[in-house]
């Protein structure tokens, strides 16, 4: 089991960050700029998000996770998210052989039951086909909210575990999390210009350091990837500790 940031001092601090999680946002706006409908900046996405996991594989990144539904966007008009839907079955059918061969593992977090039936079928294929797989794990969050993880996490673990009710603790729900299997992430990128989380990993980014550009997401590249990770690097992660401990601690 991972470590809590919470419940321990995490021992060292990686340079490179060991995961990475993402909210690849403003290909709305993107295409809106080129005077496209917004669902050509979704399909342009897809290539910035290819380019960024193989950024990630090739700098040393453990995990990298991004949110490409939340559980919110249901909310959007009919026709983008059949789109959006039909662009995620599409890309898994036809990017999993090319990720298999690279060592990719592939998650895909979140609520399923909403779901067409082959589309499913695709995403237990995918993750069948790479979990053994020991390079760069790509978890991808579709209809994934914050708030379902967390709540979905206590309740199964209640359903298993009744005599638990009302001495929850950390370690008890941390496997049902949705991303148990991999450590808190370190950083947080947000494109397209929003200082907000939008319901993303609410329980996992208690200590991540978060960090916003304005560009949209269709924009992003490996420069704009290793500029966030310079700002990580110059970061103080003090886990609520003072800097004067940390300086103590390092022999500084
Ligand atoms: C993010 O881009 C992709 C998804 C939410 C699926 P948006 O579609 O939110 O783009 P903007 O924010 O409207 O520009
Ligand atoms: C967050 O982006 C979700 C994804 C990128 C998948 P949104 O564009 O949906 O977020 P809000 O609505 O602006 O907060
Ligand atoms: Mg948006």
């Amino acid at each position: 089991m991972f470590r809590s940031s919470t419940r321990e001092v995490p021992e060292a601090v990686p340079s490179v960050p060991q995961h990475i999680a993402v909210i690849m946002d403003g290909n709305g706006r993107w295409a809106k700029q080129r005077m496209m409908p917004r669902v050509f900046g979704h399909k342009k996405g897809v290539d910035a998000l290819r380019d960024t996991v193989k950024r990630c594989d090739a700098i040393g990144v453990r995990y990298l996770t991004v949110f490409a539904f939340s559980s919110e966007n249901w909310r959007r008009p009919a026709d983008e998210v059949s789109f959006l839907m039909g662009l995620f079955l599409k890309v898994l059918g036809t990017e999993i052989d090319r990720m298999h061969e690279r060592g990719i593992r592939l998650k895909i977090v979140g609520d399923r039951s909403k779901f067409v039936p082959e589309l499913v079928a695709l995403i237990e294929a995918a993750e069948a086909r790479t979990a053994d797989n020991a390079g760069l794990t790509l978890s991808i969050a579709a209809d994934y909210g914050g708030r379902w993880d967390a709540l979905n996490a206590v309740n199964r673990l209640l359903a298993i575990q009744p005599d638990k009710a009302g001495q929850v603790s950390e370690d008890d729900i941390a496997p049902y999390l949705a991303m148990h299997y991999a450590p808190e992430p370190d950083l947080f990128i947000r494109t397209g210009g929003e200082q907000r989380i939008s319901n993303f990993l609410l329980w996992q980014l208690a200590y991540t350091e978060l960090y916003f550009t304005d560009k949209l997401w269709p924009d992003f590249d490996a420069a704009a990837l290793d500029d966030a990770i310079a700002w990580y690097q110059g970061r103080e992660r003090r886990f609520g500790r003072t800097s004067e401990q940390l300086q103590a601690a390092s022999g500084c």
